[in-house]
């Protein structure tokens, strides 16, 4: 169990000012400009920082932390394999904890929904899952292009990042191509009349399209660095016939989406629509351990041994909490619905602040919902308001438009009560500020 440690506080050496991270750390972290203190600890949803202020956490590792921080059923068995001398790192050895976390993943996750998937350990980022998945789709198919969609995140290694859309991720490349990836128009990117499926469909039915037969379609069904943008099942679902008619593997990145941030445990669910391939990360060890892995169909799984390794594929400790956090939160379906009670709450909430300024709208599914308030001063505004009051909130969008809830999927009534008066009240100051009219 976790408690705040004042004693442990040293508030000169941990102020902002006097930080290695303000000298020595790359320019290339982030987070830590937005919320400028020293966190020293963390509960469930509330976060603690060097002089002892609670903040609540509504970014939650953006999804790594469905089920809040210090889980203490996943920080006890943590704490015993530790003190019992278990496995750390395993490369992909075969380990006790390994084998326990399958056996509640295979008994838990997909045979209670008919699944039958291979479950493949990548190195331990959502990034290198997605690089296994799209590597997997080529060798299968023979072809080189996957098809990636407008506003699409997927990660920033050269494979994944060429199917992410962000110009400003892009950038980091530097000069190379960013090559292997066509782009296809996301559902509703060319207005609520245009059926995009229709028009994917269009240019790979017509040989002089310029379009190759792809390897892959890879989608995310709520995208969430893009802006939270929902698929609708429809759109799926004729993405998913015709993938399967050119064949072209359909994967779904679940990276953020996944793990009962949308409601059900995979985002897909319920559509009828069955990927070829998924990715999960993020909260699939429930503690914010890294893991990633592939959910492979077995016909599909034809890597040869060791041909996309990676030394911590075997992160036996994200192993031993994701075993925890299966049996805990999704042996029944009360996460889902108390996902579904909460996200009601925080949509009607923030759709009585849509209202306040012009063109605002709500998007996003589930407790994966957002704000969109016009401009990135906006939601910076509203981030930085928020973060004076004691709430972490993030921006998302194309041009970070969106403000992002995040909480974590378990955040008490209470606490997200708290939260979102919180968010109202600076949404409101905001709307009634400059940001408001830059935006009109
Ligand atoms: C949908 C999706 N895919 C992939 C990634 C990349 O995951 P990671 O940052 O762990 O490499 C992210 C990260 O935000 C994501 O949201």
């Amino acid at each position: 169990m976790t408690t705040v440690r004042p004693d442990t506080l040293q508030p000169d050496t941990l102020h902002p000012d006097a930080l290695a991270s303000g000298t020595i750390e790359s320019e290339v972290r982030s987070y830590c400009r937005a919320f400028p203190t020293t966190f020293v600890s963390a509960r469930g949803s509330e976060l603690f920082d060097h002089t002892g202020r609670r903040y609540l956490d509504f970014l939650a590792g953006c999804s790594a932390l469905n089920y809040g921080h210090n889980d203490p059923d996943m920080a006890g068995a943590l704490v015993d394999h530790l003190t019992t001398g278990g496995i750390t790192h395993g490369l992909d050895l075969r380990t006790e904890a390994k084998e326990r976390l399958l056996d509640r993943f295979d008994q838990v996750v997909l045979r209670p929904r008919g699944l039958g998937y291979r479950v493949q350990f990548t190195g331990p980022t959502g990034t290198n899952a997605v690089e296994a998945a799209i590597k997997l789709a080529r060798k299968v198919t023979g072809r080189s292009t996957v098809v990636a969609f407008t506003n699409g995140f997927h990660g920033v290694t050269l494979g994944a990042l060429a199917a992410t859309g962000n110009s400003h991720n892009r950038a980091g490349a530097g000069a190379l191509p960013l090559s292997g990836v066509a782009r296809a128009f996301y559902d509703g990117y060319l207005g609520p009349d245009v059926d995009t499926a229709a028009v994917l469909e269009a240019v790979l039915d017509d040989p002089s399209s310029g379009f190759d037969p792809p390897a892959a379609f890879l989608l995310e069904v709520v995208q969430g660095e893009g802006g939270l943008n929902p698929a609708s099942t429809a759109w799926l679902r004729r993405i998913a016939a015709l993938a399967q008619r050119v064949g072209a593997l359909l994967i779904v990145d679940d990276i953020q989406a996944g793990c009962g941030r949308t409601g059900p445990f995979f985002s897909f669910e319920g559509t009828g629509v069955v990927p070829d391939l998924v990715t999960l990360s993020k909260s699939i060890s429930g503690f914010g351990l890294p893991m990633a892995l592939v959910l492979v169909r077995p016909e599909l799984d034809q890597w040869s041994p060791g041909e996309h390794n990676g030394t911590f594929r075997g992160n036996n400790l994200a192993f031993v909490t994701a075993a925890v956090a299966l049996d805990k939160f999704w042996s029944d379906g009360r996460l889902t619905a108390d996902v579904d009670r909460r996200a009601r709450f925080v949509r009607s909430t923030l759709e009585s602040l849509a209202a306040l300024g012009p063109g605002w709208r709500v998007k996003g599914r589930g407790l994966m919902v957002g704000l969109d308030v016009g401009t990135s001063g906006a939601a910076a505004a509203v981030s930085a308001g928020c973060f004076q009051q004691g709430v972490i909130i993030e921006t998302a969008g194309p041009r970070d438009e969106v403000v992002k809830v995040l909480a974590p999927l378990t955040t008490p009534d209470a606490q997200l009560a708290e939260g979102m008066a919180i968010v109202a009240d600076v949404v409101r100051s905001v709307a009634a500020g400059p940001h408001a009219e830059v935006a009109a």
